[in-house]
Order: C-alpha cells, then structure tokens, then sequence
C-alpha cells in the first residue's frame, strides 16, 4: 500500500497492530506482527538487504551455521550496527576457504537465488595468481567452453594479465570451478580472489570490513528488482 494510503488508513482508524487499532503513521512495528486493515491481515513487504563483504583468507562460507567458529558469520556479524543485525544473513554462494574478496549476504533468499543461477548470467570476475606461466594460448580453452568432470563450463572470459596472475569472469559458480578450469590447462592456482558480482566491487572496503548497498546498486549493479526497494533501513523491519 502506498505511504499516503496507509497514513489515510490509519487516521481513519481502518489499521490495527496486534489487535490493536493504530493511531501513530511511522511508528515501528515488531517483525512479527500482525497487521490488519479493515480487518483483513496485509502482508508485510520484507525489503531486500545487501551487504558486500571482503572475505579475508582462511575462513569458511557457511550458509546455515551462523555460530560455527571461523566462518564468515564470525566475522561479519560484530561489527553490524543494532539496525542490521536484526536481519538473518545468507552468504550469496561461497567462495573457498582460501579465496578472498568479495562476497554478498542478504536477507531476501530470493537474491540469494537471483545471484547465483546461471540463467541470471550476473558475472563474478576472479583473478588468479598462479604458479606456472600464463598466456593466451594456454588459457584458450577458458575462453572456448572447457569440459569439466561435472559437465561443460560456459565459455568464461578471461585475460592474462601478466604470465603469474590471470583473470577470470564467469557466469556460473560451481564447486572449485575458477581452480579446476585453471588447473585443467595446467596453471593451478597459488591465490584466488573475488574482485566483483555484477557491477559490485571492493571499493572502499578493507579486508574483513563490509557496507550496506543502496537500492540503486542492487537494481543497477546486480539486475535485481525482485523485492520492494528497501529505502532507508528501519529498526521495525526484518527477514
Ligand atoms: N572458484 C573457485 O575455484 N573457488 C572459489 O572460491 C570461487 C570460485
């Protein structure tokens, strides 16, 4: 319901909190609450969240288990003010234990899904440090569409950067797939690490440090309009 019709509905006393008729337009509402206007319960537009994370070495993505010891969670959920640590974070897909850099959470599994299927075809561009030396043949079957032991990889756009450190976009994430592609054409990789999602990058955000993403640069950035726009976040919302 727009903002307007709602402030009308509520002067009008049509709103009721819990059983309790609403008198106040903005005041916060608990996550749980019921809300019924003229007596029929409304649903509640949850909006979508989006932090961008840098993922430091040596800790893992875990989805589920928020409160595992050394996982991204550990990290993450300390240094979010009271506002956002009232969501539940989900890793968009994982990155390795040793891959580093940027790795979205939200609170809209919708996102979460949106982000990693590959019929989104949202691109992730890794760069690769590897041990034997790159160039442009070796890395020709990346670009072609190279088969790998769980089926065919997409053909990934790739440039050498310098013979130790190769770039890799993909459309696609499956387990290992950046170190696999590379190690099939024998440049296995010493370090990986995730330097965008989409049009996201680490701009500004030290290793192991966050920021919350507006709504313009979920829309534009990562080509998702999925969710209500998440406008300013309040303390009355929740996943
Ligand atoms: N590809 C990999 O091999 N590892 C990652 O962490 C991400 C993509």
């Amino acid at each position: 319901m727009p903002q307007d019709e709602a402030e009308a509905a509520i002067k009008a006393g049509r709103v009721s909190v819990n059983g309790r008729v609403a008198t106040t337009p903005l005041t916060p509402v608990p996550p749980d609450a019921v809300i019924k206007v003229d007596g029929l319960p409304v649903r509640k537009e949850v909006p979508s969240h989006v932090l961008a994370f840098h993922k430091p070495p040596g800790v893992l993505t875990s989805t589920a288990r928020q409160h595992r010891t050394g996982t991204v969670f550990e990290i993450l959920l300390p240094q979010l003010p009271l506002e956002l640590n009232r969501f539940t974070w989900h890793a968009v897909g994982r990155l390795d234990v040793d891959t580093t850099g940027l790795l979205l959470f939200t609170n809209d599994d919708k996102l979460v899904a949106h982000c990693t299927s590959p019929e989104t075809n949202l691109p992730k561009r890794y760069v690769a440090t590897v041990f034997s030396v790159a160039d442009d043949a070796k890395v020709e079957p990346l670009r072609q569409g190279m088969m790998l032991d769980d089926g065919p990889a997409r053909p990934a756009v790739v440039r050498v950067r310098d013979e130790h450190t190769v770039e890799v976009t993909l459309t696609e994430g499956r387990h290992h797939q950046v170190k696999r592609m590379l190690g099939a054409v024998g440049l296995p990789a010493r370090a990986l690490h995730r330097e965008a999602v989409g049009d996201i990058t680490l701009e500004g955000i030290p290793e192991s440090g966050f920021r919350l993403l507006t709504d313009a640069e979920i829309r534009e950035k990562l080509h998702y309009t999925g969710r209500a726009p998440a406008g300013p976040v309040s303390e009355s919302e929740d996943a």
